[in-house]
């Protein structure tokens, strides 16, 4: 089934779009997850037919059955990822192929069936094209994808679903931060885990974020912009944000980031960051780091900067560090030389500014 062709897709226009010139006034100031698209992808999936009637029709409302599965039982997974309006004026995404393999790993561990990497692609590079007007005009803006899957099978008996319904919607996405901070300050939650071993956490389905809520809410409260987690079983190493990655820049340019454990999402910004850093001569390493090392480190000065990286907030610096038991800055507290300085490298990449040695852009039209 993961290696199934391409599907035929019935398109059907929405017939009364968003006016242009409403859509030039919301695409002026997109904020991130306010905003979408004229259309949406749906196609179904069920024991006997397998993946079928694939569509793109005007986005609105979907009716469920309140015994659908993933209500009662949260079998759903995403995906997060942009397309790229470039300097010349094409369009492009950014390692798509990435996204369709980790939706497929998603899926396995949640016991759903494998959407086939050609339909994910298919999918998401069809929508981008009907909806192609809706690129932000906001510097830095960008055309978020949200690819999920759920259980819509009508059942309440806890097993896998037969049935599933996969969707792609569109957001036109300025900054993720609202403060618009140049750098953010994190929040370490010491209460709660987000993921343990054998767990999901290197799945991306909603049931992590849904753990992590309670502690992103407590990181609100405590005036910060995120959550960091630590290891669940001694609650000493720094695992990820509630929704990044993260990277430790040493006073001797070496970079640390915790490994992919099975307990973190393994981040495409993540891997594309460690290429390009080896690109420039810097020393990677992917080693646990604890909460206390991160402490010291940033008192002594050893450590110099930090930062976070995900599709949706692109890199950040780390500037403040807060936990019940004090806070530390990191360097200035501003944003990091070498932070900004790997951004521009991906995001020159990412917009067609720079060369694309490792073939990562996949223009459209
Ligand atoms: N970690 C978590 C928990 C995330 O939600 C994300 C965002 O997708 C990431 C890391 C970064 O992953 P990526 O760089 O593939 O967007
Ligand atoms: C992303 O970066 O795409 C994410 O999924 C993170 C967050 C918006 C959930």
């Amino acid at each position: 089934m993961a290696n199934a062709k391409a599907l035929e897709f019935t398109i059907e226009r929405n017939s009364a779009p968003v006016e242009a010139n409403e859509r030039a006034k919301l695409l002026e100031n997109p904020g991130f997850g306010n905003l979408f698209t004229d259309h949406m992808v749906v196609i179904r999936w069920s024991e006997n037919l397998g993946w079928h009637d694939a569509n793109i029709k005007k986005r609105g409302p979907i009716q469920m059955n309140p015994a659908s599965s993933v209500l009662h039982y949260a079998q759903e997974i995403f995906e997060g990822m942009k397309a790229y309006r470039l300097a010349d004026g094409s369009t492009a995404l950014f390692r798509p192929e990435e996204n369709a393999k980790r939706f497929q790993a998603s899926a396995r561990r949640m016991a759903m069936p494998e959407l086939p990497v050609e339909v994910f692609l298919q999918s998401v590079e069809k929508l981008v094209e009907i909806d192609r007007d809706w690129f932000p005009s906001v510097d830095g803006g960008s055309l978020y994808l949200r690819p999920f899957m759920f259980a819509s099978e009508v059942f309440l008996g806890v097993r896998p679903a037969k049935e599933y319904l996969y969707m792609v919607i569109a957001s036109p996405a300025g900054e993720y931060f609202k403060s618009g901070a140049t750098a953010v300050t994190i929040w370490v939650s010491e209460d709660y885990s987000r993921a343990a071993p054998g767990g999901t956490g290197a799945a991306k389905c909603g049931g992590n974020y849904a753990a992590s809520l309670v502690a992103q809410a407590e990181a609100i409260e405590q005036h910060c912009d995120q959550v960091v987690f630590l290891d669940a079983a001694e609650r000493r190493w720094v695992e990820e944000l509630g929704g990044m990655n993260l990277f430790f820049v040493m006073d001797d340019g070496k970079l640390i980031t915790p490994p992919l454990s099975g307990t973190i999402l393994p981040g495409i910004t993540r891997e594309s960051i460690i290429v390009l850093a080896r690109e420039e001569g810097l020393e990677v390493s992917e080693e646990p780091y604890s909460i206390e090392q991160w402490r010291g480190d940033a008192t002594s000065g050893k450590l110099v900067e930090t930062f976070a990286c995900g599709t949706a907030a692109v890199v950040t610096s780390v500037g403040m560090v807060k936990s019940r038991h004090g806070e530390f800055t990191i360097g200035s507290g501003g944003p990091g030389q070498l932070t900004e300085k790997l951004k521009s490298r991906l995001v020159d990449i990412q917009r067609g500014l720079s060369e694309d040695r490792h073939d990562w852009v996949k223009r459209l039209f």
